[in-house]
C-alpha cells in the first residue's frame, strides 16, 4: 500500500483522540528536554522551508525555534508577499512546486482563505498550516488546547467561551472545532452581532451535535466558564473605514478588565491567541494592559507552550509513516 503523504491544514484531521494524546504526552517530552537543556538531534540534516505570506512573531519564532531544537535548518522568508517571487505574480502552486525538492516540509502562513488546502494539494512532501486567512490556524489550536490540558488535567467536561471577533477568527474556528469533537464540552460565543459565529461553524457544530450557545452578554456567562477565550478584532480583514470604526466602538464593552477577571470562578483561566490589539494597531484593548498579572490569565505561558507543540508536530511529520500519531492524522477535508 502507498502511504499518502500526511499534511496538516485544518482541526478535523485532528480530532482521533489516541493523536491528540500521544501529540501532547511527546510536547511534556520536549518541554522536559528543553527546560533541562538536553540536545535533541533527531532531524538533523533535514530543511524545513518557512514561508510567511503574512505577519507573525509567535508562530514563526516557535517554529524556526522548534526546527532548530530538533537539529533540523531552516529556510525561508518572513514577508514572502514582497520578499518571494509572489511580489512578481507568480501563483502559489508555481512558487511551492519550484523548490519543494529542497525541503523536508513546508511550514506557510497566507493571507488568503484556502491557500493551505491549495498547498497541501500540490505538495509530495509533508506541510503544516501555519494560518491561512480567517480560515484555519490549526496549530494555534493544538498549543491552546494543550495548554487547557495543562492546567485543567483533561481536554472534555468543560466549559468555554470565546469571546470577540467570532466572525473573522481562524483560532476560535480551529480550536472550537477540536472542543466539539470532545467529550461534555459545552461552548459559549460572545461577540457583538455584527461578528457572530458564521453560518458554516454553526452548521458544523450542530451537524456534530455540539452543545454550544451564542450572546452577546459577557457578563451572564464569565462566572460559568473554566475558559475565557479573548480574540482581537481583526481590523486588517475590514475594509470599509465606517464599519471599522463601528466594530472597534462595539468592542469597547468586552473589553476583559481587573474586575471582570475577579468575577471569573475558581480555577478559570484567561485565554488569548494574541497579539492584543492596541491603539497603533487601529483598535482597542479587548484586555486591559492590568490583566496581564492577573493570576488567570495564562496567555504567555499558552503562547510559550507553542514551541514544545510545534516541537511534537515536526517531530512526527519529519520522521513520517513509522511514527505511530503520523498514521492517525486524517484526510484534509
Ligand atoms: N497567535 C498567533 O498566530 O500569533 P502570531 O500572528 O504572532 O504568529
Amino acid at each position: 500500500m502507498i502511504q499518502m503523504v500526511r499534511h496538516i491544514v485544518d482541526t478535523r484531521q485532528l480530532k482521533d483522540r489516541r493523536f491528540l494524546e500521544g501529540l501532547f504526552a511527546r510536547a511534556d517530552e520536549m518541554k522536559h528536554a528543553v527546560e533541562n537543556k538536553q540536545v535533541i538531534r533527531k532531524h538533523e540534516g533535514k530543511i524545513v522551508a518557512s514561508l510567511f505570506y503574512q505577519p507573525s512573531t509567535r508562530t514563526k519564532m516557535t517554529f524556526d525555534t522548534a526546527a532548530k531544537r530538533l537539529g533540523a535548518e531552516v529556510i525561508g522568508t518572513e514577508n514572502a508577499r514582497e520578499f518571494s517571487s509572489a511580489f512578481k505574480g507568480e501563483t502559489l502552486e508555481h512558487s511551492l512546486l519550484a523548490v519543494q525538492e529542497c525541503f523536508d516540509i513546508v511550514v506557510m502562513r497566507h493571507d488568503k482563505d484556502g491557500a493551505a488546502k491549495r498547498a497541501a494539494t500540490i505538495l509530495n512532501i509533508p506541510f503544516i498550516n501555519a494560518g491561512d486567512g480567517k480560515n484555519q490556524h490549526p496549530t494555534q489550536a493544538l498549543l491552546d488546547l494543550y495548554t487547557i490540558r495543562q492546567v485543567f488535567g483533561r481536554i472534555g467536561s468543560l466549559k468555554i467561551a470565546f469571546v470577540g471577533d467570532i466572525a473573522q477568527g481562524r483560532t476560535i474556528k480551529s480550536l472550537a472545532y477540536l472542543l466539539a469533537h470532545l467529550q461534555n464540552n459545552e461552548l459559549f460565543f460572545v461577540s457583538p452581532p455584527q461578528l457572530k459565529l458564521p453560518e458554516d461553524m454553526r452548521a458544523y457544530l450542530i451537524e456534530k451535535g455540539a452543545k454550544f450557545l451564542e450572546t452577546d452578554d459577557l457578563d451572564a456567562v464569565i462566572s460559568l466558564v473554566d475558559v475565557l477565550y479573548v480574540t482581537r478584532l481583526q481590523w486588517e480583514y475590514v475594509q470599509d473605514e465606517s464599519q471599522k470604526n463601528l466594530l472597534q466602538e462595539s468592542y469597547r464593552k468586552y473589553q476583559i478588565t481587573h474586575e471582570r477577571a475577579n468575577n471569573m470562578k475558581d480555577g478559570s483561566i484567561i485565554m488569548h491567541p494574541l497579539p492584543i490589539n492596541t491603539s497603533k494597531s487601529e483598535g482597542f484593548p479587548e484586555i486591559a494592559s492590568e490583566v496581564d498579572n492577573h493570576p488567570r490569565a495564562l496567555y504567555f505561558r499558552q503562547s510559550n507552550n507553542g514551541l514544545y507543540v510545534r516541537m511534537a508536530l515536526l517531530d512526527v511529520l519529519l520522521t513520517g509513516p513509522s511514527d505511530p500519531l503520523y498514521n492517525l492524522i486524517l484526510d484534509v477535508p
